[in-house]
């Protein structure tokens, strides 16, 4: 096999079945990934707790993203590292060394922060403030070199460089400064046509949904407000089906386009169209996703496996970091 390019480290929080925004915006990318890079994907459930209010949900959450993963393509059999980042608990060492290095300015500062105090100003909590250092704790811990990464993550990666500028000044060159490899597609909009897709808006399309149940939520998509009657011509420029058309049906996006604008075509039939094209595509995605859920502990027989190889790397850097940093060794 030819020498791969360097390590990807990326992570996402357990919020259960994915949806297209998640497998546009992140899967999709992850999986390709694994042709160039050393591979190592991480269920954040730690981060998770900073803001859920009830935490029921994490197993079943962590579970049911497991398995889209694994079904949408990410091979563990191939040398890709999935792990649930509290079964690596050196990260939270990690998080607390980190922490020391970190001037409290530079996380009250950072947009994420101001926008999660609005959201909710009655849970404020430590954790939340340290949510940017215990992600610079996963990226460094890996010493990963390339983090792929939606741009509203801009602002955390460049805070984990920071750290490991500041860190390496002061203790020497231990940590990796990574590099955010930003996801090519457009923003995802939700079958509100206004909104980011998104779990908690609950104007998502799962991708392990049944053909019905596509259809059915394809159906509700809003498209162009403006084209009121089916004489109307639609502009493609502003519909979120047509975006994902140009995804999931390339062979007929140019000639949708041209049709819509003609009012050749009307938005039920774009749609259904649209939802056969969804279902066709993630078709083989169903199939390998049922033959794993037949053996729900095999996939967490598969991720506590991701943690102890995540662990072997991990126990290293680890060690390298307290030395660096001159805690006296244990005997
Ligand atoms: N903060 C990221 C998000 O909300 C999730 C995350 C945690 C992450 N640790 C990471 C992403 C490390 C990349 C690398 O989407």
């Amino acid at each position: 096999m030819a020498a791969k390019k360097g390590r990807v480290f990326s992570g996402a929080r357990p919020t259960g079945r994915q949806h297209l925004g998640n497998y546009l915006g992140a899967i999709r990318n992850y999986v390709a990934l694994q042709e160039a890079y050393d591979c190592i994907y991480c269920i954040v459930d730690l981060h998770a707790l900073t803001t859920l209010k009830d935490t029921d949900h994490l197993r079943e959450w962590t579970y049911e993203m497991a398995l889209d993963w694994l079904a949408a393509g990410i091979e563990p059999d191939r040398g890709t590292i999935l792990f649930v980042q509290s079964h690596v608990p050196q990260v939270t060492e990690l998080h607390t060394i980190l922490s020391m290095v970190t001037p409290l300015g530079w996380l009250t500062r950072l947009p994420t922060f101001k926008e999660k105090v609005r959201q909710h100003p009655d849970n404020v909590n430590y954790g939340l403030v340290g949510y940017p250092v215990l992600m610079a704790a996963d990226i460094t811990l890996y010493k990963a070199n390339t983090v792929p990464v939606g741009v509203d993550q801009a602002s955390h990666l460049e805070f984990t460089r920071e750290i490991v500028r500041r860190f390496n000044h002061h203790f020497g060159e231990v940590l990796v400064e990574p590099q955010a490899q930003y996801t090519d597609f457009p923003k995802v909009l939700g079958i509100d046509g206004r909104r980011k897709m998104s779990k908690s808006l609950d104007n998502h399309i799962e991708i392990a949904a049944s053909p019905e149940e596509i259809e059915r939520r394809v159906m509700q998509m809003v498209t162009d407000p403006a084209r009121r009657y089916r004489s109307d011509p639609g502009r493609p420029e502003v519909c979120n089906v047509f975006t994902l058309h140009r995804f999931f049906s390339p062979d007929q996006v140019a000639q949708i386009e041209e049709d819509c604008r003609a009012a050749e075509i009307g938005c039920v039939e774009c749609k259904r169209l649209f939802a056969r094209n969804l279902a066709d595509y993630f078709a083989p995605f169903r199939q390998r996703r049922a033959a794993l859920a037949a053996d729900p502990d095999r996939v967490w027989e598969i991720l506590a496996d991701g943690a102890r190889r995540a662990s072997a790397i991990a126990s290293e850097v680890i060690a390298e970091v307290k030395e660096a940093v001159g805690l006296p060794s244990a005997r």
